[in-house]
């Protein structure tokens, strides 16, 4: 009898949560979010590529856990892969959004979004810093870049009147706003940005995203922010991570409100990353997947990440 109640019981909510998913209200509470390995500068044996482990905790934080996304699996990989994930981070690093392999996996997880969203099936894309710049070149399809005085700065954001409205900004605190506007509390590591003279240029590019705030190292204005209109994909050419997770240089601002940034901007993708109802075939494989299999190496006397996860 105990067991027929249990079984009853349960059967009672999957009815439910069937049901709240119809109505597309349904919130996975789970979120694993892919974050995207690349190729380490000079490689050596078992550290071929790499993931900063700043990215993983930001994720962690708000509530998700994270599986690495090797570089250099075949496209059948990736869309296996694809499904079982609720969104993916591409981070910041050095490289090549033309050529390098992150550059390709990238462009299929981009590929499987769009199509994936198209379709009612959620998936956030979001791109921080060489992830934005690559997420600019997968939507024009243009090398669009230009060299700015942008490689160690921490700036406050230009808000255009767009960004009040954003999905990204329109839940963050009055207060928190009015800082970001008027304190540095936006960490830039670029020697390349979008201008927007360049994107405003672009018809791919404007029609693609709403700027939500700008930026200029004292001579050219360059995109900043940027969110999708008719996709969850999102841009940050800075890093809202480092606040709270990277103390490997003097201008990474960490007071209450450079790291209240780190975690509403956590808070917001991870969010995202909970309308998305893709799953693992099994939690076997959901296991072998996540970051937890691999430990981070103390990085911070000689790079600018404290920690660093080194794969094959
Ligand atoms: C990825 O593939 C490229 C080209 O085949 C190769 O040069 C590189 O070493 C590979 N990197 C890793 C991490 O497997
Ligand atoms: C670059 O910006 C820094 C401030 O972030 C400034 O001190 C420096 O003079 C600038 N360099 C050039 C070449 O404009
Ligand atoms: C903010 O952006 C606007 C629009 O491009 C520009 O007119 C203004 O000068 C910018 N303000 C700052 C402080 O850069």
């Amino acid at each position: 009898m105990k067991l027929v109640c249990v079984a009853l019981f349960s059967l009672f909510f999957q009815i439910i949560s069937f049901a709240v998913v119809s109505e597309g209200q349904k919130i996975n509470d789970s979120p694993v979010i892919g974050v995207l390995a690349q190729e380490v500068y000079s490689p050596s044996p078992g550290k071929n590529a790499y993931i900063a482990a700043s990215y993983v905790k930001y994720l962690e934080s708000a509530g998700a856990r994270v599986v690495p996304v090797m570089i250099n699996r075949t496209e059948e990989e990736y869309t296996i892969l694809f499904r079982s994930i609720n969104g993916i981070l591409f981070p910041g690093g050095g490289a090549s959004i033309f050529s390098s392999s992150y550059a390709k996996a990238a462009g299929i997880f981009y590929k499987l979004a769009l199509e994936a969203n198209s379709k009612g099936d959620y998936f956030p894309v979001w791109g921080t810093c060489l992830g934005f710049e690559q997420l600019t070149l997968l939507t024009s399809g243009k090398s669009l870049l230009s060299r700015t005085n942008t490689s160690g700065v921490a700036l406050p954001l230009n808000f255009t009147k767009e960004s009040k409205d954003s999905r990204m900004f329109k839940d963050f605190p009055e207060d928190l706003m009015t800082s970001l506007a008027n304190e540095p509390l936006t960490e830039n590591s670029h020697q390349w940005s979008l201008t927007t003279a360049r994107f405003s240029g672009n018809e791919k590019l404007r029609k693609f995203y709403q700027i939500l705030s700008t930026n200029t190292d004292g001579q050219t204005e360059f995109v900043s922010t940027v969110e999708a209109n008719d996709f969850p994909i999102y841009g940050t050419q800075w890093h809202p991570e480092k606040n709270a997770f990277e103390w490997t240089h003097v201008y990474i601002p960490h007071s209450p409100d450079a790291i209240r940034t780190t975690f509403y901007m956590a808070h917001f993708f991870v969010n995202e990353a909970r309308k998305s109802l893709h799953k693992f075939p099994s939690q076997k494989e959901e296991q072998n997947a996540l970051i937890y299999n691999y430990q981070p190496t103390y990085t911070g006397k000689k790079s600018s990440f404290e920690q660093t996860y080194y794969f094959d």
